[in-house]
């Protein structure tokens, strides 16, 4: 395949696998410092938009995406939360985070993030294939790297570049390109899985509710006015056709329930998904001219709603060094990636494992272990300390630096 015959070849100075929101960012964020991109993703567009992702933004990552122009979409669609709701042991406990650390964080789905960039690359006339196969990088330890691939309609295409960036997602195939014995894989897999749902009902409560109960977790997000986003831990090999509505509701309910009445607003449901989650990370993050970004090189349990802020974070960094490695400083500036990627990538990892570890109840857990998760609990939600700090963990840090 790597020498057969392309149909054209273009030249670029970065060439973007995966049209994700950390591909079309750093594409966006490229453009607007003068510098081509061409982006290439075997997914359709409609693929990508039809796809249910998280839904949360640090205020960073939405200030973000206004002040470099991709749209201000979120400013007025978009939901600033200023809290969360924890309930434990039938009670309601709330973490004001703007009182706390103030700031707070948006509620907008990923899948508008994603719409936002991709308008923006199409109104700032920059060049996104979708729907591609075949795709293959190569040369990427000299300093002449090229993708390959075959376009919707059959023909196969070379983009000549200087660096190319792997934002593949968390299936990513350039990631791979990392020798075996030159790379690490940190990895952690959980003993449980999120069975998620979408319901056509109104909000149960002005803010997200993360609750913990001896049936074990649940959360309630949100859509719009008229759509709810719901999800409670169940086994990873759980199978949806297993869950008629009635049994959904049942369960989300008896998760919640407490003390103060609290009842959830049910509705049709519209989708229901098993969601598997790890915690993953693989290092080095980049690979002579090759840089991985995202879900490629790292993914999250989705408990802290932190991926797709850490795909973007990735990627303002990752802008900034090859600007200067495409400038006087060369290729050394690409060194800076890794560990400032890392530094906030660790901390995020701990926070979503410690989060995710602290809510759901683990199968099979023994006496010991379910009290001492009473009691960490407690002493997260009951001690201004405690929830402090999960509102610092939550919101993001640390781009601005608030001590
Ligand atoms: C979501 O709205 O899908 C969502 C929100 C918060 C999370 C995870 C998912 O922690």
């Amino acid at each position: 395949m790597a020498d057969a015959v392309v149909d054209t070849v273009a030249s670029v100075p970065v060439a973007v696998i995966g049209a994700g929101p950390a591909g079309l960012m750093l594409a966006h964020r490229l453009g607007r410092a003068g510098v081509d991109t061409i982006v290439v993703d075997t997914r359709t567009r409609r693929e990508i938009e039809a796809t249910q992702r998280a839904g949360i933004l640090e205020a960073d990552a939405a200030r973000d995406l206004v002040e470099t122009g991709v749209c201000d979409r979120i400013l007025r669609e978009g939901r600033e939360h200023e809290g969360i709701e924890v309930r434990f042991g039938g009670r309601a406990h709330r973490i004001d985070f703007k009182a706390l650390v103030g700031e707070s964080v948006w509620l907008y789905p990923q899948t508008d993030v994603f719409i936002d960039l991709a308008d923006a690359r199409q109104r700032d006339g920059g060049t996104v294939h979708f729907g591609v196969s075949d795709t293959e990088a190569l040369d990427i330890t000299t300093t002449a790297p090229r993708v390959r691939y075959t376009a919707a309609d059959g023909s196969r295409h070379e983009i000549r570049a200087r660096y190319v960036v792997g934002a593949d997602g968390s299936r990513s195939m350039c990631r791979d390109l990392v020798p075996a014995d030159r790379r690490v894989r940190y990895g952690k897999e959980y003993p449980f899985a999120w069975f998620g749902i979408m319901a056509q009902a109104p909000a149960s409560a002005p803010e997200l509710v993360y609750a913990h109960s001896e049936h074990g977790f649940a959360l309630i997000s949100q859509r719009t006015e008229t759509v709810q986003r719901m999800y409670f831990q169940c086994s990873p090999d759980e199978s949806v056709d297993a869950w008629p509505q009635d049994r959904i509701w049942e369960t989300l309910q008896a998760r919640v329930a407490g003390e103060d009445g609290f009842r959830l607003k049910e509705g049709p449901v519209l989708e229901k998904t098993v969601l598997r989650f790890r915690s993953f990370v693989q290092e080095p993050m980049r690979w002579g001219s090759m840089a991985l970004a995202g879900d490629a090189a790292h993914t999250v349990p989705p408990t802290g709603a932190r991926g797709l802020n850490l795909a973007l974070h990735d990627v303002k960094v990752l802008a900034e060094v090859l600007l200067r490695a495409l400038g006087p400083a060369g290729a050394g500036a690409l060194d800076a990636y890794q560990p400032r990627a890392l530094q906030r990538l660790w901390r995020a990892q701990n926070f979503s494992s410690w989060m995710t570890r602290l809510l759901h109840t683990p199968p099979g857990g023994s006496g010991f272990d379910l009290r001492r998760q009473s009691g960490e609990l407690d002493n997260v939600l009951g001690t201004r300390a405690g929830r402090t700090y999960l509102a610092e963990q939550y919101t993001g840090w640390p781009v601005r630096s608030r001590g």
